[in-house]
C-alpha cells in the first residue's frame, strides 16, 4: 500500500500496543512469544511512522500496573525492552530518531533505568522522529507527580495560586515538550484508554483496530491514518463548513 495520499499526517500519534497474549494463546504458545512477537511489531511501526512524516510516536511499553502480572512475564518484558534498547539504539540514533522516555523513573531497579537515560542521551540532539517510549507510566501518577511539583512551586513562592493554569501542568507533565497526541490506537479490539495519556488525550482521536499487535503493520497503520484523516476534528468549536454557513446566515 503506497502512503502517498497522506498529505498531512497527524503530528503525533500514540499506540496502546495490546493484545500480545491473545495472539500466542491463540496459537497454542507462551504469552512470552507474543511479547517477542510484539517487538518485531515495534521495529516495523517506528520505521513505518518516520517514513510516513509523523513527528512523534508514543509507544505505551509498561504500565505502573503491569508489575502486578506474574514475576517470570515481567522480566520477559524487561529483558525486551533492554534488548531492544541495546540491539536497536545504534540503528535508531543512525536513523536520527529521537527517544524520549515517559513515567515513573524512581525505585525502577538494575540497569534498566541507566539504559534508559543512555537511549535518551545519545539522541539527544538528533532531528527526526522523536520515539515516545511510556515505561512504568500511569497517567494518573504523572498528574500527581505534576501536582506535587506545582505544590512545590507554589509553596516556595515561585509562583503564586493564579498561575496555576492548564498550561502550568501541561509544562509539569513528563510529556513537556511534547504536543499532544492528535490520534490514539489501540489494538486488539479493547476500547479504553487504561490510565494512558489522560490529560493530554483531551482532544485526540480513538482508532481502535481489532487485530492483535503483533500483527500490526505498515497497511493497518495506514488504514487507521486514513480514518483519522476523515475525521472532521473541532476543538469544541464548529467545523470549517458549520463555522461558515453560521457566517454567511
Ligand atoms: C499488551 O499485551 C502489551 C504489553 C503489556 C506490553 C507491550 C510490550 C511490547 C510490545 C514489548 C516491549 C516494548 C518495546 C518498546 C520494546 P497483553 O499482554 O496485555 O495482551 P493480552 O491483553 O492479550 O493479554
Amino acid at each position: 500500500m503506497a502512503s502517498g495520499d497522506l498529505l498531512s499526517p497527524p503530528r503525533h500519534v500514540a499506540i496502546i500496543m495490546d493484545g500480545n497474549g491473545r495472539w500466542a494463546n491463540e496459537r497454542g504458545l507462551p504469552r512470552t512469544v507474543g511479547h517477542s512477537k510484539g517487538v518485531e511489531a515495534v521495529r516495523r511501526t517506528v520505521e513505518a511512522a518516520a517514513d510516513f512524516g509523523i513527528e512523534y510516536l508514543t509507544l505505551f511499553a509498561f504500565s505502573s500496573e503491569n508489575w502486578s502480572r506474574p514475576e517470570e512475564e515481567v522480566s520477559v518484558l524487561m529483558g525486551l525492552l533492554r534488548r531492544f534498547i541495546r540491539r536497536d539504539l545504534a540503528e535508531l540514533h543512525r536513523s536520527n530518531v529521537r527517544i524520549r522516555v515517559i513515567g515513573e523513573r524512581d525505585g525502577l531497579q538494575g540497569d534498566i533505568l541507566p539504559l534508559l537515560l543512555e537511549a535518551e542521551d545519545t539522541t539527544r540532539n538528533n532531528t527526526g522522529l522523536t520515539l515516545v517510549i511510556a515505561f512504568n507510566y500511569g497517567a494518573r501518577d504523572e498528574m500527581v507527580r505534576a501536582m506535587r511539583r506545582l505544590a512545590r512551586d507554589i509553596e516556595a513562592g515561585r509562583i503564586a495560586a493564579e498561575d496555576v493554569t492548564a498550561s502550568a501542568i501541561t509544562e509539569r507533565l513528563d510529556t513537556a515538550g511534547i504536543p499532544d497526541p492528535d490520534l490514539i490506537i489501540r489494538t486488539s479490539g479493547e476500547e479504553r484508554l487504561s490510565n494512558f495519556l489522560l490529560w493530554q488525550a483531551a482532544y485526540s482521536e480513538f482508532v481502535f483496530v481489532p487485530e492483535y499487535w503483533p500483527d500490526f503493520d505498515r497497511d493497518l497503520f495506514l488504514k487507521a491514518l486514513r480514518s483519522f484523516a476523515n475525521r472532521d476534528r473541532r476543538f469544541g468549536g464548529l467545523s470549517a463548513s458549520k463555522a461558515a454557513t453560521a457566517v454567511a446566515g
